[in-house]
């Protein structure tokens, strides 16, 4: 067997498509241009990477973008201080505060500072709260993504069993949260997976859909994939100058039915849904 290829880059190029026309009706319609605020701080390489592609992503979408760039050195009062100004700036409808930040600086005391209307990373905890409570003013924008991959699959959720390898607060948790949801691509029975469970092969085994965010290159091998699963992997590892998934990619295809690729798979999702959300909170903005 040959998995299907889930291609996200096609899927989030149309999604952008989509949302520039919705932008732009938005646009004649309220004389407000959707507005993203990136943060980013430090001088990691590959989130300097990951917020000029949000930024292109914005630009290509009638989004506006603009860029905040702090040294290494700067002080958590000072990017608190930066925050206070962008959720008081009426201009900006989306704040996104890259992660990670310098060990100096609290993740948790920041991402409760950014005002929760313009929390279009969904890391607020009220927006986590409304989201698990089944009402959500936004979706965390890689799980969000990932569900749209599986139904792009045409993979059945209801009653499925999917196993989420991974318990970040980005991805695992959230993720498994929208799955066992009622509702469209939802309905699923969910196992959460992490560095301490044990047998872990044989609770992945179990999988009809196999969702795979650790971080670690490769770690999820073909005989941990069960034959016709669906496969959506969040990693992206940078092995010498290849990027590679958390899944062994090669020997999963001849084993699982469908499968996201690395890159190309999850990544130009996240991106997608951002800039849905930036529009989501340029309306919600425009209501006040
Ligand atoms: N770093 C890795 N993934 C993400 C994400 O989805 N949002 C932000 N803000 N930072 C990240």
């Amino acid at each position: 067997m040959t998995a299907k290829i889930i291609d996200g880059k096609g899927l989030a190029a149309k999604l952008r498509s989509d949302l520039g026309v919705n932008v732009s009706e938005f646009q004649a319609s309220s004389g407000v241009q959707p507005h993203l605020a990136a943060v980013l701080v430090g001088e990691d390489p590959a989130s300097a990477v990951y917020v000029r592609n949000k930024q292109r992503a914005c630009e290509k979408t009638g989004i506006n973008s603009t860029l905040h760039r702090l040294s290494k050195e700067t002080t958590q009062d000072e990017l608190l201080e930066l925050i206070t100004s962008l959720n008081n700036n009426a201009s900006v409808n989306g704040i996104l505060v890259q992660l990670p930040l310098p060990a100096h600086i609290d993740e948790t005391t920041v991402l409760d500072a950014v005002a929760p209307l313009k929390d279009v990373d969904c890391f607020h905890p009220e927006n986590v709260g409304l989201m698990v409570q089944g009402r959500p003013r936004y979706l965390p924008c890689t799980p969000a993504g990932c569900q749209r991959l599986i139904a792009e699959a045409g993979v059945e959720t209801s009653g499925a069993h999917a196993v989420i390898v991974g318990r970040s607060e980005i991805v695992g948790k959230p993720m498994a949260m929208m799955l066992v949801q009622k509702g469209d691509v939802a309905n699923a029975t969910i196992t959460v997976a992490h560095s301490r469970t044990k047998d872990l092969t044989e609770i992945t085994r179990q999988a009809d859909i196999l969702i795979a965010a650790i971080g670690r290159p490769e770690m999820i091998t073909a005989e941990m994939i069960k034959p016709g699963a669906c496969v959506i992997d969040v990693g992206i590892n940078r092995v010498g100058d290849k990027l590679v998934g958390d899944v062994a990619y090669e020997a999963a295809l001849e084993v699982a039915g469908a499968i996201t690729p690395v890159p190309g798979g999850v990544g130009p999702m996240t991106i997608a849904m951002l800039l849905e959300n930036t529009l989501t909170a340029a309306k919600l903005q425009a209501q006040k």
